[in-house]
């Protein structure tokens, strides 16, 4: 039986397309169950529509700031689906910890670093900043550790001496299209190998 996996997003989706157009062979381990976006005006919603997968929001926004509330809407949106993991790609939603724990072992996240550098925000700077040689991204299990859980897979790219934080983010992101759908075939077929990349 292949896995249902919603995937969870708050813009252009970009990495959501590359796992829905991954997940279209009808021999990947995964299957696309729906998209959630928490803001309504996220462009990925129209792509995923557009790919043959139901795409819905919770806007956070009605919920005034109780994370709680939207979780429950939330949780009970992916249960109606019947989903087995979720994926979030863009997701720009603190969770609470009563909901990574409820979907413990079974949420990924990519983020844009070579783990356990640079968590959090503005990593592309932060790693010219630092002087890094190169730069890169993570797929990795979400725990309640923000950036933190067990990583699943990294890819990894030079720095230039003419990068900017926007150029680093332009090329890095065609890695992180090919690494989150590659992970996820692994981790979808009960495969923990960790993936490794090199662009
Ligand atoms: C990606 O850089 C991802 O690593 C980060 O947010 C960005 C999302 O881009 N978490 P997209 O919405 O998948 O295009």
């Amino acid at each position: 039986m292949r896995k249902r996996v919603a995937i969870l997003i708050s813009g252009s989706g970009s990495n959501m397309v590359s796992l829905l157009r991954d997940m279209s062979d009808r021999q990947h381990p995964a299957l696309p169950c729906v998209v959630v976006s928490n803001r309504p005006d996220a462009g990925g919603l129209a792509k995923a529509t557009e790919l043959g997968v139901e795409a819905l929001a919770i806007d956070h926004r009605i919920f005034k700031g109780d994370r709680a509330a939207f979780e429950t809407q939330l949780t009970r949106t992916l249960e109606e689906h019947g989903t087995e993991i979720v994926c979030l790609a863009g997701f720009m939603r603190v969770l609470t910890p009563g909901f990574i724990e409820r979907w413990a072992g079974r949420m990924l996240n990519i983020h844009p670093s070579i783990l356990p550098l640079f968590p959090g925000l503005h990593t592309h700077a932060r790693a010219i900043d630092a002087g890094m040689a190169i730069h890169g991204c993570t797929v990795h299990e979400v725990t309640t550790d923000l950036d933190a859980g067990p990583i699943l897979g990294q890819a990894a790219i030079p720095i230039e001496p003419e990068d900017t934080p926007d150029s680093l983010a332009a090329r890095l992101l065609p890695m992180e299209h090919k690494l989150y759908p590659a992970v996820l075939r692994r981790f979808a077929a009960g495969d923990r190998r960790k993936v490794s990349l090199l662009g």
